[in-house]
């Protein structure tokens, strides 16, 4: 048997080398080295429970337990060299601890699978990921809880088919974003707990003949229980596909926020006026400030959906149980994580930083009969007219003002009462957009 010649962890059976482009294509290392951490408390957790098992020696397992520390402390400083021949960290970081402890590392593979290892190190890669996503949301709604509080009384047209429908407040408005948030937020809480189950201990994936102790992996890993089923236990996926979603869905979310600035800080509308920190400028037109950021907060809702969709394809159709479409997981994960906390960073910057046109956002609400409703409303109400009179009336009455080019509130009573004789005075509460 040519040992030196083929993989020294699975090379048994083997005589000759993989392929370069076999190592290439093979290596994930690139990728999940981003797991290290999660990957050696993993081990952690199973070699003690080797130990307290005896399937181990206390020895063994004593000297794989420091040789594990001593690798992650070569991995914090950035010491370890990884190697795409030993395609991913599970490896990388077992070969190194055989370079350190010597054979007694061999051991630390009984009763595992890197199919399970690599189930649990991806999970609780993810619930962390929830859990900083949490946080990031939080520091966000902060932010548009201050100023839904400052500009809770400040009023602003209200849109559909962004023509200005109705008065409404600035507060209101950015209250709809902190609402999407909320739902947000408590979808990443429900993805880290929904799947909060240990895979470890489903080996390959039928399991294993050694006296494990699932129970013990699960509690020292942070999870709640083992999952059940073994086979389950290695192909599941669904808490990175979940997790993919609910990146793009508030990723969606932002980009709404996002379009609204992009259009609140042109000229024509000139709602907001963004920092010179949260803006670029044109090199060829002077006059220009642009709002780059919302720009990126909305454009990579892209990358977020694709991402999603990316995953779900390679899921769709796998037969059960581990297969290495799965080493394919990783990638698209780590991007949404990456992209989505940027997003919301540079949302919370943008906001914290920018300052609303108050005085502009009141006279837009004045402009395009945005009382025409409320007018409607009082005509039932005061008037017990039904509805579909009260809207004819109010028709005839805002047709008035665009012919005579004034706002509602600024026709005169008696002109008014040419169309409904019983509107009186009290009207005007309801024409001016001010209280
Ligand atoms: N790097 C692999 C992955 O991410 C680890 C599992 C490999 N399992 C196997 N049977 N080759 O999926």
């Amino acid at each position: 048997m040519t040992k030196d010649k083929s993989n020294s962890m699975w090379g048994g059976r083997f005589e000759d080398k993989p392929s370069d482009i076999m190592t290439q294509i093979n290596a994930s290392i690139g990728v999940d080295q981003r797991m290290w951490r999660q990957d050696i408390a993993g081990s952690i957790a199973h070699c003690e429970m080797l130990i307290q098992q005896k399937i181990i020696s206390e020895q063994d397992g004593q000297a794989i337990l420091g040789g594990l520390e001593q690798v992650a402390g070569e991995i914090e400083r950035g010491e370890l060299v990884f190697s795409a021949e030993l395609e991913d960290i599970h490896m990388n970081v077992e070969s190194r601890l055989r370079e350190i402890i010597g054979d007694a590392a061999g051991r630390l593979h009984t009763a595992r699978s890197r199919n399970d290892q690599v189930a649990t190190d991806f999970r609780m890669w993810v619930r962390e990921a929830c859990g900083s996503m949490v946080d990031t949301i939080e520091a966000l709604q902060g932010t548009i809880e201050t100023l839904r509080v400052k500009h809770a009384r400040d009023i602003m047209p209200g849109f559909t088919h962004l023509q200005a429908a109705q008065p409404i407040t600035l507060g209101l408005h950015l209250d709809a974003y902190a609402q999407m948030l909320s739902r947000d937020k408590s979808r990443f809480e429900d993805c880290a707990k929904r799947h909060n189950q240990s895979p470890l201990g489903s080996a390959a994936l039928a399991g294993t003949p050694f006296p494990i102790d699932r129970e013990y992996t699960a509690k020292k890993l942070g999870f709640d229980a083992p999952m059940p089923n073994t086979l389950d236990g290695v192909s599941a996926r669904d808490f990175a596909t979940e997790f993919l979603f609910t990146c793009a869905q508030s990723g969606l979310h932002l980009s709404r926020l996002a379009e609204e600035i992009i259009l609140w800080a042109t000229p024509q509308f000139a709602f907001i006026t963004l920092s010179d920190q949260w803006s670029t400028g044109s090199s060829i037109m002077p006059q220009k400030k642009n709002p780059d950021a919302a720009e990126l907060v909305r454009g990579k809702t892209g990358r977020l959906n694709g991402n999603l969709v990316q995953l779900m394809t390679v899921l769709k159709g796998l037969p059960l149980a581990y297969n290495k479409d799965l080493q394919e997981d990783k990638e698209s994960v780590f991007d949404s994580y990456d992209t989505l906390m940027l997003c919301l960073q540079a949302m919370d910057g943008m906001l914290s930083s920018a300052k609303f046109n108050t005085a502009n956002m009141l006279s837009a609400a004045e402009d395009g009969f945005t009382t025409a409703t409320a007018l409607a409303d009082w005509l039932v109400m005061e008037l017990d007219m039904p509805f579909r009179d009260a809207h004819h009336v109010t028709g005839a009455i805002v047709k008035m003002a665009e012919d005579k080019e004034c706002k509602l509130h600024e026709l005169d009573l008696a002109e008014m009462q040419g169309v409904e004789p019983r509107i009186s005075d009290a009207i005007y509460k309801v024409l001016r957009v001010t209280p």
